[in-house]
């Protein structure tokens, strides 16, 4: 199992990955493309092991803040601890680009999400009613990583 920065021969898995979640903001080849692309604060990154990719996470830092972006685990791998050991990485990454916060934001009814989040210190700072399909309410986290 490893990290490393996702490549243009890694789209194809990021869509298929990302269509096994409809709930998740879909991207679509050319956001991914973007965040792949080496844009200076952005870093998308892969966990794969020996047979496949098991899933993306991304950020954007913009120093003392971070930001992630998407996060999501293959479904027929998921619940086995790899979104949070993703979700470590990218915190990690930040912190080592300079971030000394990390926001992100999940949806209200995402509760695999929110339970990962909260687990990992992150606190709820903040609620965007209805951000979601003008449905579901956006839950703003924030982590400080100097503590
Ligand atoms: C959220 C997500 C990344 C978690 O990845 P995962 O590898 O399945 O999660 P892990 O096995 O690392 O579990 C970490 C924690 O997440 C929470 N969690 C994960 N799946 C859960 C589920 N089905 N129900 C409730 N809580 C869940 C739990 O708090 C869990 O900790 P625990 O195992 O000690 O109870 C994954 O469910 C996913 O890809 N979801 C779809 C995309 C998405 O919603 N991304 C987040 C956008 S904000």
């Amino acid at each position: 199992m490893k990290f490393r920065a996702a490549e243009l021969a890694d789209l194809p898995f990021l869509l298929e990955i990302q269509s096994e979640w409809p709930a998740l903001p879909q991207w679509g080849a050319d956001g991914f493309k973007k965040e792949i692309g080496g844009l200076p604060r952005s870093y998308l990154a892969v966990l794969e092991d020996a047979s496949a990719l098991l899933g993306f996470g991304g950020l954007w830092i913009i120093p003392p803040e971070a930001q992630v972006t998407t996060l999501a685990i293959a479904r027929a791998r998921s619940r086995r601890g790899w979104g949070r050991r993703l979700l470590r990485h990218l915190i990690d990454e930040a912190v080592r680009r300079g971030a000394r916060t990390v926001t992100l934001e999940a949806a209200a009814d995402n509760q695999p999400a929110l339970g990962l989040y909260g687990s990992e210190g992150f606190r709820i700072v903040g609620r965007r009613p209805k951000l979601y399909n003008g449905v579901v309410d956006a839950i703003l986290m924030e982590l400080d990583c100097q503590r």
